[in-house]
């Protein structure tokens, strides 16, 4: 099955070179998704010199992958953030949450960028009796957070009932979140932003503040790690947890879904919109989060497809996809400078479109030298063990059981010979344990299934092809690549002839 996401295969490619040269910069930018490619626009306006590097092309990551919908509150629920850090602190991020999206807005208003930018209310709703006293406890937390949030009754056909009214927000927004960063790096490239693509970053020495790719290598006085994980071994990951999630577009008749971004909570987690692109108006739906590398993916994908077809009567899918959120246990981002002196942006769980483009802000402040307010909310090297907790003694759970489990029973392996094609299994060739994939034509791709970054072992992802780490989310094509997450050298990878 072929995955991609309905805003990746509606815009057209970005298409910038690929890096071949050595050269200097007052700024390197590792990773063009929104938070990379919002912050060279920033920089290049305020007069710094940027080379912008990404692996695969524009978007390639959880941007173009997104639902593409922009609000102030958080869709975990902001009363995690009240319970955790009290009204100040999440009124203080409801407000740069606000204006990171009258950023946006003013952004595609004076560039011109034809992608689709809308106001219109965000609605949560619960589809479960139980789940209703969330949606009124997320009220209360709401005003405390200063957001001014009320009740509806009901929502339109075809939503379905909700269990109690809705709770609404007000003059939120939504966009194609790929022809929104396509813009902004058309954009920053005419103001003298050097971005290249294909130029995956393989080694970032911070000291001496070089990023080395397979053909070029960048100096910069600043390195910015816009990864979505930072790259390498960062104490952040031990307090984040890293889930996947699917999304699928299916065309509907045009007008014939409300306005707005809508999420359902009960049995089901799920957030459905609609989207004009062209001619052709889709419905999109995005659920069935699970921890990577930890779960079937080819079962959630399903999952998510009967949902939709039992909630929304749903037929024929036009495009599928699946991308990466990474949470912070204490339920805040971490941006800024890291110990080692680079900048990272990440634990921005499903809220990254806001979160990266307010960390492009605080970033740009720190680099020109300016005050931030939230910088020392959201300061990438806190440690706020009480706060976090929970989700650090999860993580680190997650990890060891990963470990442990995985050496200790040696996970079940069967003889390469029996590996049939378009299947993937752990084999044992010549009493090594390898990660294989034998594609429908028969070829053999097999790698070690010890990860790079940190020795946990990989798992089959059968929906996108990929081996993944449930430890800190690293992901690697058959042949070993890494696609994305935390690790930067490839699967060991091995070559048996006449396999
Ligand atoms: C299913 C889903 C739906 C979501 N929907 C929403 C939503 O509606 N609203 C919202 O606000 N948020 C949403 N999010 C979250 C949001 O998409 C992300 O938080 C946000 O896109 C992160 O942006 P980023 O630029 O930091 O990372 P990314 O968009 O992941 O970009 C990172 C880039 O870095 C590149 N890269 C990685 N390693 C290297 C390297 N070594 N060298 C060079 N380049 C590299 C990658 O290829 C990638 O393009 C959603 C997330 C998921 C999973
Ligand atoms: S991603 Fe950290 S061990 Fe694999």
């Amino acid at each position: 099955m072929n995955t991609i996401s309905v805003w990746r295969a509606t815009a057209p490619e970005a298409g910038f070179p690929m890096l071949q040269e050595e050269t200097t910069a007052d700024v390197v930018i590792v990773g063009g998704g929104i938070t990379g490619v919002t912050l060279a626009l920033n920089l290049v306006e305020q007069g710094t010199s940027v080379v912008l590097l990404e692996a695969r092309n524009i978007g390639f990551g959880s941007t173009g992958n997104s639902t593409g919908n922009l609000y102030e509150t958080v869709s975990r629920g902001i009363h995690r953030v009240v319970n955790q850090w009290g009204g100040d602190v999440a009124h203080a991020i409801t407000t740069a949450r606000r204006t990171a999206l009258e950023q946006i807005e003013q952004r595609v208003r004076r560039f011109n960028i034809p992608c689709g930018f809308r106001r219109c209310k965000l609605y949560r709703y619960a589809t479960t009796e139980n789940a209703q006293s969330t949606i009124e406890k997320e009220y209360q937390a709401s005003l405390k957070a200063g957001l001014t949030a009320h009740f509806e009754k009901t929502l339109l056909a075809p939503l379905p009932r909700p269990q109690g009214p809705a709770m609404v927000l007000n003059n939120q927004a939504q966009f194609h979140p790929q022809a929104y960063i396509h813009g902004l790096a058309g954009e920053a490239a005419s103001r003298g932003c050097r971005i290249f693509e294909n130029s995956m970053a393989l080694e970032v020495d911070p000291d001496r503040r070089v990023v080395r790719t397979a053909n070029g290598q960048v100096t910069a006085r600043e390195v910015v790690l816009a990864t979505h994980s930072p790259k390498g071994i960062h104490l952040v990951q031990a307090e984040m947890i890293v889930n996947r999630e699917y999304g699928l577009a299916t065309r509907i008749a045009r007008d014939s879904f409300p306005d707005g971004i809508f999420w359902g909570s009960g049995i089901e987690r799920l957030s459905v919109r609609s989207v004009d692109v062209d001619d052709a108006t889709f419905f999109v739906c995005v659920g069935e989060e699970h921890k990577t590398g930890q779960e079937d993916a080819t079962i959630n994908l399903d999952r998510l497809e009967a949902a939709a077809q039992g909630n929304f009567n749903v037929s024929e899918i036009a495009y599928r996809w699946s991308a990466q959120n990474y949470s912070a246990a204490d339920g805040l981002p971490y941006i800024g400078r890291d110990a080692a002196g680079c900048f990272i942006a990440t634990g921005f769980e499903t809220d990254g479109l806001i979160y990266g483009t307010l960390a492009a802000s605080l970033i740009a402040d720190k680099i020109a030298g300016r005050d931030n307010v939230l910088a020392p909310i959201v300061k990438a090297t806190r440690f706020s063990p009480l706060k976090g907790a929970k989700g650090v003694a999860e993580e680190t759970a997650t990890v060891l059981k990963s470990l442990i489990k995985d050496y200790v029973t040696d996970r079940e392996t069967i003889p390469l010979s029996q590996l049939m094609p378009g299947k993937a299994a752990i084999v044992k060739f010549e009493n090594v344990s390898l990660a294989a994939y034998r594609e429908t034509d028969g070829t053999l791709f097999a790698v070690s299934p010890v990860c790079t970054h940190m020795k946990c072992r990989v798992h089959w992802n059968g929906v996108e092809k990929s081996w993944d780490c449930p430890c800190h989310g690293s992901r690697f094509a058959p042949d070993g690549t890494v696609i994305e997450g935390p690790a930067t050298e490839p699967l060991q990878r091995h070559f048996l002839p006449g396999h």
